[in-house]
């Protein structure tokens, strides 16, 4: 077994990775959390995670405006400070001879009036709620369905958020179209009850996904764009009647239409957030075999080495790994050398402090 796959260069964008280990996007929950700017942590962990160079990284998910979601310690990408912040970790990646993507993100109905302006309702496609509490032990409520005429203002917030990615030196973004946040719920069928020309047949609730990759390509460049998608996820109550027709006619349309995107990114259907890889009679092939350019995957690769470099040898995916990324600032250098991995702690995923987000070790400290 070799891992040439895994380890054959690809072009993204403008850039020639060296390999194709990706950061998977993952919210960490350690920014200010009253102005949601990143801080010098992050600046340690994306550069620790950089490694020897010529890779992607994506950061976690980060609110494009202050309404798209707000939870205690995410980052944002609305203000000055924010822009400032993040300016230091692109820095240091790139000082490290790597390449970031900002991870764009309303989360819609996932979140709470007290954590947005004016305890705002959350808004959705429809008024549809999450059922049950969310992770933060708080009941989910009932969104507000957006009126037509704020579906411009959103796309606006999108394209502002990238633009302001750019200008804090990110390599491009990438579009979180999947988990159940805004987008996924104006493209899943049980969470798009609309009558207008956002709900309803496939191509209806495949729209918001496209206009804000047209908005946000021709604001920034096709080369600095790409979207995230996870069909089949039933993550935050998730479910739609034809995953094939559904992804299949978005992702058919993506390609017709902006092929040059920098990468198409999409989560395995057999992805939990239990500790083991799960499984699921249903695979990514239909989207892939659209798609063809490059195409990264996520979901329980780091379970299962030999078959990630088998996977990546078969079909040429980049694979973003998460949960074992998190926990191996040095993850491409030891898929490579067949090194061992550190286990991960579940329990500092989410907010804290340097424990289980900067201290980590490197093979050779372990
Ligand atoms: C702690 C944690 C945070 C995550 N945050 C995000 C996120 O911000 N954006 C996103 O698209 N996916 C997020 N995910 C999903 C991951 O990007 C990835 O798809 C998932 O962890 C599967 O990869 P893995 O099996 O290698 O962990 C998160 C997952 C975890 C475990």
């Amino acid at each position: 077994m070799s891992s040439k796959g895994l380890f054959q260069p690809i072009r993204i964008g403008n850039h020639d990775l060296k390999h194709r280990v990706v950061l998977a996007p993952l919210t960490r929950l350690r920014a200010d959390p009253d102005t949601h700017v990143p801080n010098d942590k992050h600046v340690q962990y994306y550069g620790q995670r950089a490694g020897n160079g010529g890779g992607l990284l994506i950061t976690e998910a980060t609110n494009i405006s202050p309404m798209a979601g707000r939870y205690p310690g995410s980052p944002g990408i609305w203000s000055k400070e924010q822009i400032e912040g993040w300016k230091k970790v692109t820095k240091a990646v790139h000082d490290r001879g790597s390449i970031i993507f900002l991870q764009l993100w309303h989360v819609g109905r996932a979140t709470h009036a007290a954590w947005l302006p004016n305890n705002a309702q959350p808004v959705s496609a429809s008024a549809i709620s999450i059922s049950g509490d969310d992770t933060f032990g708080l009941a989910n409520e009932v969104p507000r369905a957006l009126e037509i005429d704020e579906i411009q203002d959103l796309i606006n917030d999108y394209v502002q958020a990238a633009k302001n990615g750019i200008e804090a030196g990110f390599d491009g973004v990438e579009i979180h179209g999947a988990n159940g946040y805004i987008i996924d719920q104006f493209i899943n069928s049980n969470t798009n009850q609309r009558t207008d020309r956002y709900g309803g047949s496939i191509e209806n609730r495949a729209r918001l996904a496209l206009e804000i990759t047209d908005a946000v390509v021709k604001a920034v460049g096709i080369d600095k764009t790409a979207i995230r998608l996870s069909p089949f996820s039933d993550f935050q109550d998730m479910y739609d009647e034809t995953p094939n027709d559904t992804w299949g006619y978005l992702v058919q349309q993506l390609k017709a239409n902006y092929p040059g995107l920098a990468y198409l990114h999409m989560v395995e259907p057999r992805f939990t957030f239990e500790d083991s890889a799960g499984s699921s009679e249903h695979n990514l092939d239909h989207f892939r075999n659209i798609w063809k350019s490059p195409f990264i995957i996520a979901g329980g690769f780091g379970h299962d080495v030999t078959g990630a470099v088998e996977h990546a040898e078969k079909t040429g995916d980049l694979i973003a790994f998460g949960r074992f990324f998190i926990a191996n600032p040095d993850l491409p250098s030891r898929l490579q050398q067949k090194l061992p991995l550190n286990a991960y702690n579940r329990a500092t995923f989410y907010g804290g402090g340097a424990e289980g987000y900067t201290d980590y070790p490197l093979y050779e400290e372990a």
